[in-house]
């Protein structure tokens, strides 16, 4: 006899349904995952922050009481580690208690370069983690998410459109995508959603660690020629994580967040 799928408990599709929840941000102390998490504690959810330096996680907390100063401090956790570190991970679900979502925004552009000119150690090693890190939090999410819960994960538009010096990071990022698409099938039945943002040039410090846009200036002037005039922001990307997590029909599915990038 097939198994009973569990029971999805009914709540509104809107972020503000999220009051109450926890989530863990895999990559919440900078940029679109502090972003995601200022904005969940703005709609009332609890939030665990993963991140590997443990003074960025710290101002990152800080942060995120100075933005909801009224909370308690079991609202706003920090796990110090590596994302691909299933250790790390297993600290931030039993820190979190219940995770009901999971927002991945861990990672960066490692490994980029020309293919033959970086050694073939490093290429590996890159390739290794940076591949390793999004399974270890889907099987993670995958023993633990509840029946409703949510897994998101990030991509980028290069995936799209490729630079050269980087088809590794793209080569990750595109098979996020497909794990995404993957993932969402085989959880299907558990109840527990899979879902990826495909970001284009979203204004943080990753972005900001790029030559020539270190200023408001330059990221300015780099934004004009975009089909919107700028840049998008960390909020304007980390809310459709948020939209993700609170629609309970949305599975599978890779959503473009880029100001129309792709389509000049
Ligand atoms: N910003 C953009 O324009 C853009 C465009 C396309 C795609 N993306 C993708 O979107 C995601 C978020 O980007 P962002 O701009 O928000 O970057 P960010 O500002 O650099 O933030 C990345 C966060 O992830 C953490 N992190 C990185 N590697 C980690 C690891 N191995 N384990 C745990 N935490 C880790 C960082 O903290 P620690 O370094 O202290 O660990 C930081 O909190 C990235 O995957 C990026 O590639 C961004």
């Amino acid at each position: 006899m097939d198994a009973v799928a569990p029971p999805v408990p009914a709540r509104s599709p809107l972020p503000a349904a999220l009051a109450g929840s926890t989530v863990l941000l895999v990559g919440g102390s900078s940029g679109i995952g502090l972003a995601a998490g200022a904005l969940l504690r703005s709609v009332g959810a609890r939030v665990v922050l993963v991140g590997r330096d443990p003074d960025r996680l710290a101002a990152a907390v800080a942060h995120l009481h100075a933005v909801t100063p009224d909370d308690d401090a079991g609202e706003v956790l920090a796990v110090a580690g590596d994302g691909g570190d299933e250790r790390v991970l297993a600290e931030a679900f039993d820190r979190a208690g219940r995770a009901d979502h999971v927002f991945v925004t861990a990672g960066g552009v490692s490994g980029a370069g020309p293919l033959t000119g970086l050694p073939a150690a490093d290429l590996r090693e890159s390739l290794d983690a940076g591949l390793w890190r999004p399974f270890a939090v889907a099987r993670a999410a995958a023993a633990r998410l509840p029946a409703g819960g949510s897994l998101t994960f990030s991509s980028g538009i290069l995936v799209l459109r490729p630079a050269p010096g980087m088809t590794a990071p793209l080569s990750v990022a595109g098979a996020v995508e497909t794990l995404t698409r993957a993932l969402a099938v085989e959880l299907a039945p558990a109840r527990v959603r899979v879902n990826a943002v495909r970001y284009g040039r979203i204004d943080t410090p990753l972005l900001r660690s790029l030559p020539g846009l270190g200023s408001d200036e330059a990221m300015a002037a780099a934004g004009s020629a975009a089909p919107l005039g700028r840049f998008g922001t960390a909020e304007e990307a980390a809310a459709t994580a948020l939209f993700l997590m609170a629609n309970a029909y949305v599975t599978g599915q890779v959503i473009t967040v880029d100001g129309g990038e792709t389509l000049a």
